[in-house]
């Protein structure tokens, strides 16, 4: 028996610790590892290698993916379709694991929808799948973005000045969100809320009235304005500077935390399981701390529910 793994899109902390449980509970249950690399451009170009026991040694705390990853645009023609079921028929391999976020899962689907057995593992650092409580790296990327907030809150204390953060997520705040609670901030402002700019005007001036001459204000790069934009419109209405810093890619990398360390190998471990027990096209997930499957169709293209309580306690712990 032979299973496939790859890693997919944008890569988060602790999809090393979902290879390794993918590659031992299979070898545990008698399957043969392959990994294909570069995502699904590794099944185009036929680029793979055997995974060992010895292969995931040592990689549960590293960041980044050892298969490397790639958001493949040859995938999704019918040419690159047909080299990749060219190369698992050749490999007889029936059973593909997919770490990855939404554009990752609509590629496995396309496999499924070809005869493939696909089990979707939700990895992103951007927690925006809507059937899952929690996605592998999203715990890493917010203490990532809460200890680079806290630097630069000395400085903005410093110099008395405000600061726009901008965080990833794409079309989720949900990094925006916690971190937003992590470090105290003055103002989140996400996708998902249409924050109207005279309330963060307002916000800022009855901050100042009260001496608190600097806001710390963490915005999601999804927010219906752009950084720079809203920086210079706070420094035109509220007559006080707002610096910007953008975190970019330092979100994406480090060492993945213990929670996802334990998520990813509960969720790798869970893929195989699943195939194991002959389930077909499925994408684990966590509600409750319970893990969960459900069909990938189900899986994808929901927009997430933003916690809309979590946000309310953002604004009420700021006052
Ligand atoms: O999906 C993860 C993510 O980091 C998003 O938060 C971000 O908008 C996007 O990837 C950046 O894409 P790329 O890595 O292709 O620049």
């Amino acid at each position: 028996m032979k299973l496939g793994v790859l890693t997919s899109g944008g890569d988060a902390p602790g999809m090393n610790a979902a290879i390794r449980a993918v590659t031992r509970s299979a070898i545990y249950r008698g399957y043969e590892v392959v990994g294909f690399e570069r995502g699904f451009d590794g099944l185009i170009q036929n680029s793979w290698r055997k995974l060992e026991t010895i292969s995931v040694s040592e990689i549960i705390h590293k960041g980044g993916t050892i298969l490397k990853t790639a958001r493949s645009k040859d995938f999704m023609t019918e040419e690159g379709m047909k080299k990749a079921l060219r190369t698992l028929e050749t490999l007889k391999i029936k059973n593909l694991v997919i770490i990855g976020g939404d554009g990752s899962f609509r590629g496995a689907k396309e496999l499924a929808d070809h005869g493939l057995n696909v089990m979707g593992i939700p990895g992103t650092i951007d927690n925006d799948l809507s059937y899952t409580d929690y996605t592998i790296g999203f715990d890493t990327a917010v203490n990532t973005v809460t200890a680079a907030v806290e630097k630069i809150i000395d400085t903005s204390l410093s110099h008395e000045r405000n600061t726009i953060i901008e965080v990833m997520g794409r079309d989720c705040g949900d990094i925006a969100t916690y971190t937003g609670i992590s470090t105290g901030a003055e103002l989140v402002l996400i996708p998902e809320i249409k924050t109207d700019l005279n309330t963060i005007f307002r916000k800022i001036k009855s901050n100042n009235k009260r001496g608190k001459l600097q806001s710390i204000i963490i915005k999601a790069e999804g927010f219906h304005m752009k950084t720079e934009e809203l920086a210079g419109l706070i420094k035109q209405e509220t007559g006080t500077e707002a610096r910007v810093v953008v975190l970019g890619y330092l979100q994406r990398g480090g060492e993945p935390t213990t929670g996802d360390r334990i998520l990813a190998s509960r969720m790798g471990a869970e893929a195989v399981r699943l195939i194991s027990d002959g389930l077909q096209n499925r994408c684990v997930g966590i509600q409750n701390n319970n893990l969960v499957n459900m069909p990938v169709d189900k899986a994808i293209g929901y927009q997430k529910d933003y916690d809309s309580a979590l946000n309310q306690l953002a604004d009420i712990l700021s006052i």
